[in-house]
């Protein structure tokens, strides 16, 4: 039906535009509210997790620092334009070179940042972990900053650190445990070349109190006396290596000559328990590169455990075998003839805790693992042929 425009009610424009403006305002206002909202969120959000954000001006060469990150750095909190001069002044001195090295590497082909290192708090100094990761923004193929996050990981680190610790004093009282076992084969070791000190200290004192002094004997006597007394020197000194909580150091090393230290200290404890011996080593080429205490560590959890299985009640004949195999590696089997493992324990003879021994601690064993593990190789166990069981590794050789 036609209307007649007269009908309509007019319409009054400034009327109109107020209500407009009105409308506007109160959009602004929920749109204020709701930024101010995702603001608080982020705020909160960066505080839950530790990070903090940030935005790097290139051309000003000026960061960006939100709240928590000036928390994280102990930068006043209204202090978050920060020129990256300061910013690089707060790293550790020994890792700011590396940190900034990398950043500039990344910046030159507009790549990722990625950064772990330590920072030394601007207001107390404190040292603190950070991983950090940078992006370029990309607008029209160019790139005129890099926007990013700082976490804090200190916690990580410490806890990381507290376990490598505990982790280090198990093996250490894991492995004295084990030379304890060996006391009186050790003392046994000493004793021999200090009987032969004593000998031959007697006979050269008698050289020289003959008329005249029969002095080339009395230095032959006193020559092997020099010898025995560094042979006990050594023995000494090798097992407060064993013994003492130092750190792990990678050096080249010959296993055939770990495996001579630890027959040297247990070689009367084989024949007391009548264990026949069999030898067969990989002689000049067995080089690997190890920490000569954590594999001697192996090596001797690996004998003791095959003199132990040898000792329970078993009526074959007990023959403990060494071989060392060089060919692409360096492989080391430890055979024994003792009882062996039953099929559903292999699994778990690698377990921490594990043990079937009266007063066992069970560590033996998953300690060795993680040894030869960190060092590039991996610890398994067989039945041997004849009854019994076969631990082995294989470590690549290093020329
Ligand atoms: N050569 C072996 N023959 C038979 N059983 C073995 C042999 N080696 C280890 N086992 C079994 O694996 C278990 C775990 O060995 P592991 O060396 O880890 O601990 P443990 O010798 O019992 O105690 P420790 O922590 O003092 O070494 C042993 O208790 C034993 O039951
Ligand atoms: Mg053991």
């Amino acid at each position: 039906m036609p209307t007649d425009r007269a009908d309509l009610p007019r319409v009054d424009p400034l009327q109109q535009a107020l209500h407009e403006l009105h409308r506007t305002q109160a959009l602004l206002a929920q749109t204020e509210q709701a930024l101010r909202a995702s603001q608080e969120l982020l705020r909160q959000g960066e505080h839950f997790n530790n990070t903090g954000s940030m935005r790097y001006l290139l051309q000003q060469d000026l960061m960006v620092c939100s709240e928590e990150l000036c928390r994280i750095y102990g930068l006043a909190p209204g202090n978050n334009l920060i020129r990256h001069e300061d910013f690089a002044a707060l790293m550790h001195p020994d890792d700011r070179q590396a940190v900034l090295d990398t950043v500039a590497a990344a910046i030159a082909i507009g790549g990722t940042i990625r950064v772990e290192h330590r920072i030394c708090r601007r207001d107390d100094g404190e040292v603190r972990y950070i991983s950090g990761i940078g992006k370029p923004v990309w607008v029209d193929g160019a790139f005129t900053e890099y926007v990013g996050t700082a976490t804090d990981i200190t916690s990580q680190r410490r806890t990381e650190y507290a376990v490598r610790a505990a982790e280090a004093d198990l093996a250490r009282v894991s492995r004295a445990t084990t030379v304890g076992q060996l006391t009186a084969s050790i003392a046994h070791e000493i004793n021999q070349p200090l009987m032969s000190i004593i000998a031959n200290a007697g006979a050269s004192l008698r050289w020289l109190d003959r008329d005249p002094p029969q002095l080339a004997q009395a230095r032959a006597g006193l020559e092997d006396i020099v010898a025995e007394g560094t042979r006990a020197g050594n023995m000494i000194s090798g097992l407060q290596d064993l013994t003492r909580n130092t750190e792990p150091v990678l050096q080249r090393l010959n296993l055939d000559g770990i495996i001579g230290h630890i027959l040297s200290i247990s070689r009367s404890e084989i024949e007391r328990r009548e264990v026949a011996l069999q030898l067969s080593l990989g002689g000049p080429a067995a080089w690997v590169s190890g920490d000569p205490v954590q594999l001697q560590q192996v090596l001797l959890n690996l004998v003791v455990n095959a003199i132990d299985a040898m000792s329970a009640g078993t009526t074959r004949p007990r023959v403990l075998s060494i071989r060392t195999v060089v060919d692409a590696g360096v492989r080391v089997t430890v055979q024994d003839s003792g009882m062996g493992i039953a099929p559903e324990a292999m699994d778990r003879v690698f377990d921490a805790f594990y043990t079937t021994k009266e007063g066992g601690m069970g560590m033996g064993l998953a300690i060795c693992r993680s040894i030869i593990a960190a060092h590039g190789g991996q610890l398994t166990v067989a039945h041997a042929p004849d009854g019994g069981a076969v631990f082995g590794f294989s470590l690549p050789l290093v020329p």
